[in-house]
């Protein structure tokens, strides 16, 4: 079976629409209607008028489309598909905190499941976090969950005390400071370009940080220059296509990781067969409790509202 084909059929027939992250295997980017940074695609999944909304991602994008559309059918072509920065937040222990915390703002980064949401004033992506939490009132205190490695990147670039939770993604931290630098001195006119999911001092070898699309964005944008991308190696096939030319190489992660460079297991699991069956079987579908939808909505209408 010519699964292309038999996909793109589906979607005509079923009125889908398939939303992609960056870091999908590559024939997944290639069919998908839209590709993007999770900002994005809450963005498309918020004003599309498809009736079903096939997420190619992870488990926290797909259900952060249910929230925003409920009316919609979201399937995720595997529901283990999940994201350990999600998981390093469990909601009890995550609302012991914050109410330990009264006073603080609950700014929480978009990587978390719909019960942290729900328990948060306003969410944020890599692409805004700087802004979000700048548009809180200085003398206000903030709580900044799950990543502290965002989180820290975000107190440094704004000037504010933030209160961190102590959660982290296993791919970002999978990088190796010392392989780095050995390969960058293997390539000195390499810049170095990074995710502020990493860790600081690969964040302090970087020439620019930003989410995935800032990051495409900047390679776009020096034609003349050549990367070390350190974020998920699935970028580079965005960046490849956008720059056929720009000579990019994924930055390495430490000995024991599955590949060479950093690879999500969890954005892994999602393959094209699996799209298929999810587009053909309208399932897994994702579903919401109403009571967590409703909470969790607001933190998220809010952020987009501030990203206009
Ligand atoms: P962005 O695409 O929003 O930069 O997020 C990266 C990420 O880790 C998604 O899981
Ligand atoms: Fe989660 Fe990290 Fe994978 Fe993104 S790359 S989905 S933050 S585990």
């Amino acid at each position: 079976m010519d699964l292309v084909k038999e996909i793109k059929r589906l979607k005509e027939e079923k009125n889908a629409v398939i939303l992609a992250h960056y870091y999908q295997v590559a024939e997944i980017q290639d069919i998908a209607d839209y590709v993007g940074d999770s900002l994005q695609l809450s963005q498309k999944a918020a004003e599309t008028d498809a009736d079903i909304i096939v997420f190619a991602g992870v488990h926290f994008m797909a259900e952060t489309a249910k929230i925003l559309n409920p009316s919609k059918m979201v399937v995720l072509p595997d529901l283990k598909a999940g994201c350990s920065l999600a998981d390093s937040c469990p909601p009890e222990a995550f609302e012991k905190f914050t109410k330990a915390h009264p006073d603080h703002v609950v700014i929480t980064y978009v990587n978390c499941s719909a019960e942290i949401k729900a328990l948060s004033d306003i969410v944020c992506t890599s692409s805004n976090a700087i802004k979000i939490v700048e548009s809180v009132p200085k003398d206000t205190p903030i709580i900044f969950a799950p990543d502290k490695n965002l989180g820290h990147y975000v107190a440094k670039q704004t000037g504010r005390d933030l209160l961190l939770w102590d959660g982290s993604c296993i791919v970002h931290e999978a990088f190796s400071i010392d392989k780095l630098i050995e390969l960058h001195k293997k390539y000195p006119d390499y810049k170095i370009i990074a995710h502020p999911e990493s860790e600081e001092h690969i964040l302090n070898t970087a020439t620019y940080i930003g989410s995935t699309s800032g990051m495409i964005n900047f390679v776009k944008t020096h034609p003349e220059e050549k990367f070390i991308v350190a974020t998920e190696a699935g970028i580079l096939h965005k960046m490849q296509l956008e720059m056929p030319n720009t000579e990019l190489i994924p930055a390495p992660a430490v000995e024991d990781n599955t590949c060479a460079c950093s690879e999500c297991h969890f954005m892994k699991m999602n393959t094209l067969q699996k799209l298929y069956d999810c587009l053909k079987n309208e399932s897994p579908q994702i579903e919401v409790p109403e009571h967590i939808r409703v909470r969790a909505l607001l933190p998220i209408e809010r952020m987009l509202e501030l990203s206009k």
